[in-house]
């Protein structure tokens, strides 16, 4: 069956919004990328899932490389114009320039990575998978930095979220209650 763009079981989830910097045959371009995620630990890999049709996409089927910059909570209207705009028809880059926004060069990779974001990742593709109507886009970490001041955005249901009410864990007592059932049922 289909799980469509906003039904309410797919908008169940709550996901990061990834600003993927690209430059190739499109141009400079970013665009934002919910279904962004950290796939493995060594070594890294980072897995972004991208429709055929974006300019971003054909940036990293020619160039194998990309930024991953994960929005953070002061940047949602880079969000809504990395999203809401193509790259096929808009340099994005220079509009979110004079919208105030920074920009500085990859270390690693020949493109545009965001400034103030949460982290800032470069990668260089070691896979593509076409998953239903999106291609997951595997990239292996060659450079990683984070901005310890600023919090990742989070998005659910088509709106942006500061993540600040922790639900505290169980106690220590409860915990012990929880592992004595636990190991009752151990197999
Ligand atoms: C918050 C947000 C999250 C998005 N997540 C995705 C995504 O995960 N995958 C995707 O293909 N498009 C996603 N989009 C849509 C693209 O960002 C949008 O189509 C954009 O214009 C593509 O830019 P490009 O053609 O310059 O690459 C999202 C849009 C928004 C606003």
């Amino acid at each position: 069956m289909d799980l469509i763009w906003n039904d309410e079981r797919s908008n169940q989830f709550i996901t990061n919004v990834g600003l993927i910097t690209s430059d190739g045959p499109f141009g400079a371009d970013v665009m934002a990328c919910e279904w962004t995620h950290h796939v493995s630990y060594s070594p890294g890999l980072i897995a972004v899932c991208i429709a055929p049709n974006k300019a971003t996409h054909g940036n990293i089927i020619r160039t194998k490389e990309f930024g991953v910059n994960l929005c953070s909570t002061d940047q949602s209207v880079m969000s809504s114009v990395a999203g809401g705009y193509t790259g096929n028809k808009y340099n994005k880059i220079d509009a979110l320039k004079e919208l105030g926004f920074e920009f500085y060069e990859a270390k690693k990779i020949r493109t545009v990575m965001i400034k103030g974001a949460a982290v800032n990742i470069e990668c260089t593709l070691t896979k593509e998978i076409m998953l239903g109507d999106h291609t997951a886009f595997v990239g292996e970490v060659i450079e990683a930095s984070n901005n310890a001041d600023k919090a990742p955005l989070a998005y659910h249901r088509g709106k942006y979220f500061i993540m600040n009410t922790n639900v505290v864990k169980p106690s220590q007592e409860e915990r012990e209650r929880i592992r004595q059932v636990v190991e009752k049922h151990k197999r």
